[in-house]
């Protein structure tokens, strides 16, 4: 998406995403201490997202260790913060338009230069980005720093591009050098998303999915999965947490549901994503703008 493609009130409304994105991310940081869970840490930052005027973009999620990313508590797996290496990626959307950002928390002390590499690989990549910049040269650059630490960068996960209602369009800003020439343009936005890793720097998906979303429409039978079909259309297509929805509907009854409507294709099921070397993962994660460089829209002051 391009900021030229908006109308005023339309590009205010991304600021504001990206404030209210930026300022739960803080939030959420805040709630977490050891021997907290972590669905009453989720459950109060997309609290805290309605509180402000927005809605969150995708559930708020705090993945752990060798999980990169989608990882969301339920009812029956909920842990308890002790000395995990957190990673908090939380989005916003104000009228569709989305903030997205993440940050990484390192409980047991002992991971800080993990969750440096990739805290410093966004921030040179920021500093890098300015109209007519290859993509492949952000993604080397992230690349060039995480290396320097010591660790290696996760190849199949990656910035992206933001839309309306969509969390994941063109460009992908790739966190190595991807051989991709295209330059980025001033007005351009997109999320920079490097991740580290002490493993094998891929990520594949492992099992029991808490997060989906809406694909399309078609008819079901049992009424549970009616009721819930016609909850999660309010979501337009974006991502939603199975917790959101265990409040209202009986366990067996909602797995029932979702697991009949993801093999329909009516939902996407988002599985946790780990390294594939089972290393430690950390991330970081802003939303930018291209002006004359980039400028910041999850900064949490201005
Ligand atoms: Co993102």
């Amino acid at each position: 998406m391009n900021i030229s493609s908006l109308s005023a009130e339309e590009a205010q409304e991304l600021k504001k995403a990206g404030k209210i994105a930026a300022q739960a991310l803080e939030f959420c940081k805040k709630n977490i201490k050891k021997g907290s869970n972590m669905l009453e840490a989720v459950k109060k930052t997309d609290q805290k997202i309605l509180d402000m005027g927005g809605h969150p973009a995708f559930p708020s999620q705090i993945s752990m260790d060798q999980i990169a990313a989608h990882f969301c508590p339920v009812k029956n797996d909920n842990p308890v913060f002790s000395g995990q290496l957190l990673k908090i990626d939380i989005g916003a959307h104000v009228n569709g338009f989305i903030g997205d950002n993440a940050c990484t928390i390192d409980l047991s002390g002992e991971n800080n230069d993990l969750a440096e590499a990739s805290e410093d690989a966004l921030k040179n990549a920021i500093k890098a980005i300015a109209p007519g910049v290859k993509i492949c040269e952000i993604g080397r650059i992230i690349q060039e720093t995480i290396s320097g630490y010591g660790f290696s960068p996760i190849r199949n996960l990656g910035g992206h591009g933001l839309g309306r209602y969509s969390i994941h369009e063109k460009p992908t800003i790739p966190n190595y050098d991807n051989g991709d020439q295209r330059e980025i343009n001033e007005g351009d936005i997109f999320a920079v998303e490097p991740f580290a890793t002490k493993g094998h720097g891929v990520v594949i998906e492992t099992s029991n999915p808490t997060i989906f979303s809406f694909i399309k429409n078609k008819p079901v039978r049992d009424n549970t999965s009616r009721q819930i079909l016609n909850e999660i259309r309010n979501y337009h297509n974006l991502p939603f947490a199975k917790w959101w929805l265990e409040e209202k509907y009986p366990s067996f009854k909602l797995n029932f549901a979702l697991k009949q409507m993801a093999n329909m294709g009516i939902i996407k099921e988002y599985p946790p994503l780990a390294d594939s070397g089972s290393g430690l993962v950390s991330q970081a994660e802003h939303t930018i703008l291209v002006e004359d460089k980039a400028r910041i829209l999850t900064a949490a002051e201005d």
